[in-house]
């Protein structure tokens, strides 16, 4: 059986992860310091049968001693800061977290020395702009503290990882990522929440474009990845291969749910720098999960709509 670590399990990808891990027979435990997540997340993680540590990253004797109690197997990194505007407005707490955080779980590993595969969320951000789709050997050159940050930390892998603290690494590039039990406020939570108000949607940049992909299928991914081995190390993007405007996606909300939605730009949302299109190159990640097919972005919307849906019949109850 895998004893697995998961950091920052109570996330947006953290919990269907934390399912992918338990459902295969794992015993996992979840270090989050519940900064993001609710609180109310510790109770649903529990009954899944995860255990849980509240801990922050920047503590590192706590993490260490958590990694020492744990023994784990397996090493899921998920937790970080990622909001891309907090980051830049509070730059040295999302290197604190990301970078220093980051290098707090590695130490505590390579202390441990029972680590057999590490694995660490990084970002699309981490590729320099441009309107092509990314391949993992496209130039990396982020324009942000987040995407430096997350640069700084698959350099901080690689390295633990030439030290011997573990056998395997697993470094997942996420591009955006949908569906229900989403955490920050992201343009997809933002336009739902503007859904319970009404027809007219005031959003930022609509034209640029985004690779969205289903929370689900980034579980799964990372769960075949860490339990298959595909060598000593593994650099890929968790993407779909197609992006996708804010408009589009409106236009697929108003199919959904059958209203005449329309959009009004927000000079005050629109984010300075921006960049105009992120999409994967998925041909790295169909040839290790041969059969990889990304779910429909309609799909991921409405399951994204239904568990509001939930949450607003439950408060009002
Ligand atoms: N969601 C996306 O679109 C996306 C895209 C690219 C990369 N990623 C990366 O994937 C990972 C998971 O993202 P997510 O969407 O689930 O984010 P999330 O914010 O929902 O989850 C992160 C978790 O980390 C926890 N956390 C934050 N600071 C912490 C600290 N100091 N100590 C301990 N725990 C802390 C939070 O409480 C939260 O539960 C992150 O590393 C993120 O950078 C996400």
């Amino acid at each position: 059986m895998n004893t697995v670590l998961i950091t920052g399990g109570a996330g947006f990808v953290g919990i269907p992860t934390v399912q992918q891990f338990l459902n295969s027979g794992a015993d996992v435990t979840v270090l989050d310091s519940f900064r993001v997540a609710p609180i109310t997340r510790r109770e649903t993680l529990t009954k899944l049968g995860a255990r849980v540590e509240v801990a922050d990253l920047r503590d590192a004797d706590a993490v260490n001693a958590i990694v020492k109690q744990v023994q784990p197997t397996m090493v899921i990194h998920l937790a970080a800061i990622h909001f891309i505007p907090y980051c830049i407005a509070h730059p040295a707490e999302a290197l604190a977290v990301n970078v220093l955080g980051t290098q707090h779980v590695l130490d505590a590993v390579a202390n441990a020395q029972c680590v057999e595969v590490f694995q660490f969320a990084s970002t699309a951000d981490v590729y320099r702009p441009d309107l092509a789709a990314h391949h993992e050997m496209s130039i990396i050159g982020s324009d942000n503290v987040y995407g430096q940050s997350k640069m700084i930390g698959e350099e901080l892998v690689a390295i633990r990882q030439r030290q011997g603290a573990f056998e395997r690494s697993v470094i997942t590039r996420f591009f955006n990522v949908v569906g229900p039990g989403e955490t920050n406020a992201h343009l997809v939570p933002d336009i739902l929440d503007y859904l319970e108000l009404g027809d007219a949607l005031p959003l930022g940049s609509t034209d640029t474009k985004r690779d969205y992909v289903y929370v689900g299928d980034v579980a799964n991914a990372v769960h075949s990845l860490v339990t298959t081995d595909h060598g000593p190390s593994v650099t890929v993007n968790v993407g779909t291969g197609s992006s996708y405007s804010a408009i589009d996606i409106v236009e697929a909300l108003a199919t959904i749910t059958d209203r005449p939605l329309r959009v009004q730009t927000d000079p005050a949302k629109v984010r300075r720098s921006d960049r105009p299109n992120l999409q994967a190159d998925i041909t790295a990640l169909q040839a290790l999960l041969p059969g990889f097919t990304p779910t429909p972005l309609t799909v991921s919307l409405a399951e994204a709509l239904a568990q509001r849906s939930l949450e607003s019949r439950d408060l009002a109850a």
